[in-house]
């Protein structure tokens, strides 16, 4: 005999329709698109920056001190430095947020695992981002520790960044340069992948214009990073 199922104060046998969340996925590809344009200006003007390194000590130091003056009548002494740590810590907190709400939503809105073949390519990539990005964040504090605050750097000396830098990456000191070789090369990943992923999202236009697009994110991903390679590999082979 078959028993028959009470539905009484269960819901009717229509699908229910999913909840709308509260912040739409398009504001949050938003903020991911947003704080990722500031932390990669932050990163292009520092690497510019940095290279004043092969102008010798007063360039560097010089450029260190300047950057403490701006705004100054308005702000004070190092006051512009000041909104530039405030904004770079609302975009990576703004950035690791709406990354970590998108990556959730995506992991629900796919009950049904991906079929063998998608599953390697998908789950790489998320892998890639998810541990890419814990890279960049440690790599993040530890470079702060060492040329900003000085307290893991051999020399240490506020102002001095050509005294320090020259201190941190020597021959007896490789594995700092090479720690620094490795989170730069984890940046490169995240870096071409989160524009990648943004061309994405904007572009679906043309094909063609899509492939453009992506080879000039990788060209600019790599003269950046290059860009900042040159410095620990130059100190450490002592060409500065
Ligand atoms: C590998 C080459 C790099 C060198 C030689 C370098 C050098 C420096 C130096 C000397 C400072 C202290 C500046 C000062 O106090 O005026 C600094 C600060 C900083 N750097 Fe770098 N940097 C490099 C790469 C990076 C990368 C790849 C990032 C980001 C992912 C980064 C993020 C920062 C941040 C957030 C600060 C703190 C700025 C502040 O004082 O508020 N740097 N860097």
């Amino acid at each position: 005999m078959a028993t028959q199922v009470s539905t009484r104060g269960k819901s009717p046998a229509t699908p229910a329709r999913p909840k709308r969340p509260l912040i739409p996925a398009v504001l949050l590809k938003f903020v991911m698109a947003l704080t990722g344009a500031v932390l990669v200006l932050y990163l292009v003007v520092h690497m510019i920056g940095n290279l004043q390194i092969f102008w010798g000590p007063t360039a560097l130091n010089g450029y260190a001190e300047w950057l403490r003056t701006l705004l100054e009548p308005v702000l004070g002494w190092e006051g512009f430095v000041w909104v530039v740590r405030v904004a770079l810590t609302v975009s990576v907190v703004g950035h690791i947020w709406a990354a970590t709400l998108l990556a959730l939503r995506a992991k629900r809105a796919r009950p049904v695992k991906y079929a063998a073949g998608n599953k390697v390519k998908g789950s790489y990539t998320a892998r890639t981002m998810r541990w890419g990005g814990v890279i960049v964040l440690l790599f993040i504090i530890w470079h702060i520790l060492d040329l900003t605050a000085g307290v893991v750097n051999p020399n240490g000396e506020h102002l001095k960044p050509y005294e320090n830098i020259t201190a941190d990456f020597t021959p007896d000191r490789w594995y700092i340069t090479l720690w620094y070789v490795l989170a730069l090369v984890a940046i490169w990943f995240h870096l071409r992948h989160g524009l990648w992923s943004a061309i994405q999202t904007l572009g679906r236009s043309s094909n063609r214009r899509e492939k453009t697009l992506k080879a000039g994110a990788t060209v600019f991903t790599t003269v950046l990073i290059v860009g900042f390679l040159i410095v620990p590999i130059s100190a450490t082979f002592g060409w500065i």
